[in-house]
């Protein structure tokens, strides 16, 4: 499904999901615009500032930046942000709706001196199009070929000098002729607590919803890191609250809702346990295959990989070694389960 260029919806209902969902389409409204106004990152975002102004000093187009991370973490919020700082307009696309090198062409020619061309999901940008894209990226220019067979020349068309920021959940799928000619690559980490207390504490400023401290902090911490699942969870709340008729979002009225949204006391939801149960019980704590792990669960390979997997890992329930997954001793804690003997020994092994 494609609701105004909002690209596809996936895991239409798991609250935690980080893919983009149908409730979360009045998100734009929320990204903030300067990068003082951005929470976290801290590290990219002192690195953008000081090549932004450089860039501005100079009188020039940034460099190509591209974004890469799991989704929801800011990416095209960091787009709009560079455009804003920068002072200059933005053009914003996506890679699989590009067809055609003339249309990528057609882009490119709309262009301004110094504006920000955003690329999302640059990593599905088909070949032709992206043969199209170096010499524009490296030179500023358009090769077109004109007239066919023997009569067949090409033309160089010069462009106006941009600033082209890609954004990918998938870094490793980017060709390295593309990767290699962006300037400025940054990879966004997941969020911690305090910072999405502060991402949370604006957005419910913005949206009118009154949160106590305790709210902020219990839905912050449970929200795998992620702004989008934030914003998703505080504006779910807001329904909890007033079923209880409460007229703030509390640690009672999160904690009632976030129990009944079945999402435990960490952030993981039942299909983060389905994976965990189904290592621990099926495979005796691993190591599994990816696919058989899919298969076994009825998820898709990708989603676990991309959704699922980044926050079971960066928490250390789950470790990958050469023979596949393996649960972690905190995991089998977690689930309450006894760690199998001669496991620990039989993982270490196997190079956790
Ligand atoms: N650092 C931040 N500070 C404040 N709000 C943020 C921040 N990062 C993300 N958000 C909010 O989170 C939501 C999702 O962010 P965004 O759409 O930029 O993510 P994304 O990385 O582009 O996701 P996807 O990969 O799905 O395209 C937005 O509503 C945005 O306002
Ligand atoms: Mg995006």
């Amino acid at each position: 499904m494609d609701f105004n260029g909002f690209g596809d919806f996936g895991e239409e209902d798991r609250v935690i999901g980080r893919q983009k969902q149908f409730s979360d389409r009045d998100e734009k409204n929320l990204r903030p615009i300067t990068l003082d106004e951005y929470s976290g990152q801290e590290k990219v975002k002192s690195n953008l500032r000081i090549y932004i102004s450089g860039a501005k000093e100079r009188g020039e187009s940034l460099d190509h930046v591209l974004l890469y991370g799991p989704p929801g973490l800011g990416k095209t919020t960091l787009a709009g942000i560079i455009a804003s700082e920068m002072g200059v307009g933005l053009h914003i696309t996506t890679g699989p709706s590009i067809e055609k090198a003339g249309d990528l062409a057609a882009i490119l020619t709309n262009l301004n001196e110094n504006e920000v061309l955003f690329i999302d999901e640059i990593h599905r940008l088909n070949k032709s199009v992206e043969e199209v894209l170096y010499p524009a990226m490296e030179d500023y220019c358009l090769d077109l070929m004109i007239g066919k067979g023997p009569s067949a020349r090409s033309v160089r068309l010069d462009l106006p000098k941009f600033t082209l920021v890609g954004a990918t959940t998938r870094a490793g799928m980017l060709s390295a002729p593309l990767r290699d000619r962006f300037g400025i690559i940054h990879r966004l980490e997941l969020y911690e607590t305090n910072e999405l207390m502060e991402i949370l504490r604006r957005d419910s400023d913005l949206l009118g919803i009154k949160i106590t401290d305790d709210g902020l902090k219990n839905i912050a911490s449970r929200s795998r890191g992620t702004p989008r699942i934030a914003i998703r969870l505080l504006k779910r709340m807001r329904d909890f609250a007033l079923h209880l008729k409460k007229d703030s979002i509390d640690k009672e009225v999160s904690d009632f809702g976030l129990k009944a949204l079945d999402i435990d006391s960490i952030g993981l939801d039942s299909i983060d346990r389905r994976i965990l149960m189904t290592i621990c019980d099926v495979f005796g704590g691993g190591p599994v295959g990816l696919d058989t792990l899919a298969a076994c669960t009825g998820e898709d390979p990708v989603t676990i990989e991309d959704v699922y997997e980044p926050f079971l890992l960066q928490n250390g329930f789950i470790a990958k070694t050469p023979r596949g997954r393996i649960l972690t001793k905190r995991a089998f804690e977690h689930l309450g389960q006894p760690v199998p003997s001669g496991f620990l020994e039989k993982t270490t092994i196997t190079g956790e």
